[in-house]
């Protein structure tokens, strides 16, 4: 017995392309295997006996990875205007590092999706139980992660750490080197568009192919070696002391030499504040204060030249890192005569709040494949310029400048940075709707008489 299919209503046919669609949207979005939600325990379950590491991990960026406003915002609008499926692809897949645990619990699966049905426990962002329940990575981008949960309180299952030693009657505990490693965070901080290849991130891959990444363990450092011993006064970065954590990893447990902190810190000053986390954005400051080292050059100031050299000699990895097109680190130069007037000026911000376009910035551009550039990551088919400190290395920028006769110069030069451009805030929440803080990383003033 066949089914006729001129039989079938009309109804019932957009009904069946449908169900394919959605199988294909399926398909396509939860590459991975799905669990029920049920199997995931509240960070805040942890959190009862994990007290100190619970309060570190409140508000930290990976926490507020599904609500953070600046990716929501920036999410919604990436996805507007787009027709070519390839790029589509790309919009969609967000959800699956920043609401991993709704993602693999079969919502959301896309950026489009409803992200205020989300539940509960998704909404909490990168927690406690999912990165305690991975066992290893299939590949080192667009996260990879591999997970084996528990079932739910009544049955935690085993939560993985670096302890060889450690037990609690609440759940089993296994020691995983796979936690002690970059890998673990390098499977999400290598964000690749899932349809032309162009890598958006590359954290993991800087630190991978960067000197702390060492054969030799004395001269090795993770990327827990600093973003894990970060704590209030304590920045851990490559030029600043990473001294242990002494105390508690559970509130029964024994003392330990070190624990490593939860707080994890970058550079971001302005979107912990808003969730009651400023102990984060005072953390972000004293990282930022603490990764790049200034020096100038004023042998030939007589003649109208300069030279600048920046070092990146705080972080593990390029500076500056991960959303490196939305970034902006720059050199805010000037240089005055005895009389205070201006005689070069470059890289200061202008009424609207514009980086200036000759200032020199470090950051990427991406391209349209035909060497225009792109503002939507979806169309990212090519990196057009990439102009970033490698970490423990050097740049030297020139500048020249008429001395106008001048008998005294005062040259201030100023490394800032600011998490995304007063343009794309504009863009995306309306012009003077939202404001960043600029921050100065490092400042050199000096007067020099000719
Ligand atoms: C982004 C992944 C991630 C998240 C989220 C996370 N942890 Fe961890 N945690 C780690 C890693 C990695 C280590 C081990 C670091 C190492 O050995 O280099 C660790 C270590 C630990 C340890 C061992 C003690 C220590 O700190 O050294 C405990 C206990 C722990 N985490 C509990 C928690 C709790 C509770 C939460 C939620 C409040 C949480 N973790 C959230 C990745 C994570
Ligand atoms: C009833 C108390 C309790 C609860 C609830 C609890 N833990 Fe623990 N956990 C402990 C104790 C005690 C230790 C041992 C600490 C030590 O050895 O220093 C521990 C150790 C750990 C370790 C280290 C494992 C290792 O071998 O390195 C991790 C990771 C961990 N817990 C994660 C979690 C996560 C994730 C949750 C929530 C799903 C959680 N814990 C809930 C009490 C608890
Ligand atoms: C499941 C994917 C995932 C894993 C695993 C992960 N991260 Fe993240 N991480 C993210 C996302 C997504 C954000 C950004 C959240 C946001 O800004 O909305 C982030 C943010 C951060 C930040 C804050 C950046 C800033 O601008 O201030 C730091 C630092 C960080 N991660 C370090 C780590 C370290 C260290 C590990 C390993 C122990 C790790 N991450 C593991 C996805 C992940
Ligand atoms: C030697 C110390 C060190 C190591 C190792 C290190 N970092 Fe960092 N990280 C820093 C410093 C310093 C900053 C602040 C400057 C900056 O933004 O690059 C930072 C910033 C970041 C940021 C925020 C970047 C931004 O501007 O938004 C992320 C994300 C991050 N690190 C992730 C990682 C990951 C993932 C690893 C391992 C693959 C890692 N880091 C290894 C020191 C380190
Ligand atoms: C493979 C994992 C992954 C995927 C997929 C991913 N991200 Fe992220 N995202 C990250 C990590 C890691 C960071 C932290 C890097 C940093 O702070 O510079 C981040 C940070 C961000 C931030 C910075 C937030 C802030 O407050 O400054 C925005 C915005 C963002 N992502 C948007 C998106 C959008 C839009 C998509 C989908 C088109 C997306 N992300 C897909 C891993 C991912």
């Amino acid at each position: 017995m066949g089914v006729d299919r001129r039989s079938l209503s009309g109804k019932t046919q957009i009904f069946i392309v449908a169900i394919l669609a959605v199988l294909f949207i399926c398909t396509a979005f939860s590459f991975g295997e799905t669990f029920s939600q049920n199997r995931f325990i509240s960070p805040d379950t942890c959190g009862d006996c994990h007290s100190e590491i619970h309060s570190q991990w409140k508000n930290s960026m990976h926490h507020l990875a599904h609500h953070d406003p600046v990716y929501v915002a920036l999410s919604q609008f990436l996805l507007k205007g787009l027709t070519d499926p390839e790029e589509i692809a790309e919009s969609e897949s967000c959800v699956k590092c920043h609401t991993p645990v709704g993602n693999i619990t079969g919502y959301p699966l896309k950026t489009s999706d409803d992200l205020k049905k989300v539940s509960t426990i998704a909404a909490q962002g990168i927690q406690c139980d999912y990165c305690h329940s991975v066992t290893g990575a299939k590949k080192m981008e667009n996260n990879g992660l591999i997970l084996d949960p528990g079932h739910g309180e009544d049955n935690p299952g085993t939560k993985r750490g670096p302890f060889a030693d450690s037990q609690s009657d609440f759940h089993e505990n296994a020691y995983s080197e796979f936690h002690t490693g970059s890998e673990i965070c390098g499977t999400c901080h290598n964000v690749t568009h899932v349809s032309f290849g162009t890598k958006l991130e590359s954290t993991y891959d800087e630190w991978k192919e960067g000197p702390f990444n060492s054969p030799d363990p004395s001269k090795k450092i993770t990327c827990q070696g600093c973003h894990m011993f970060q704590r209030t006064g304590i920045p851990a970065t490559a030029s600043t002391n990473r001294p242990p954590n002494k105390g508690l990893a559970a509130d029964d447990g024994p003392t330990r030499d070190h624990v490593f902190t939860h707080v994890f810190v970058g550079a971001n000053t302005v979107v912990p504040p808003g969730f009651g986390g400023k102990d984060k954005a005072e953390m972000a400051l004293e990282r930022l204060k603490n990764s790049a080292d200034l020096a100038l050059d004023t042998g030939r100031v007589n003649e109208g030249w300069l030279g600048i050299v920046i070092t990146n000699s705080g972080a593990g990895h390029y500076l500056p890192t991960g959303l490196t097109d939305v970034r902006q680190m720059w050199l805010d130069i000037h240089i005055m005569d005895e009389k205070n007037t201006t005689v070069f000026s470059s890289g200061a911000v202008d009424k609207d709040g514009y980086v200036p376009e000759n200032a020199i910035i470090y950051h990427t551009v991406f391209g349209d494949g035909k060497g225009k550039p792109v503002l939507n990551i979806a169309q990212a088919r090519e990196v057009l310029t990439d102009k970033r400190i490698p970490p423990g290395q050097s740049v030297r920028e020139e500048v020249l400048f008429k001395t106008n006769r001048a008998k005294q110069l005062t040259i201030v030069v100023k490394l800032l940075y600011r998490s995304a451009p007063q343009k794309v805030m504009d863009l995306v929440l309306g012009k003077g709707k939202q404001t960043l803080p600029i921050v100065t990383m490092e400042e050199i003033r000096t007067t020099l008489t000719l």
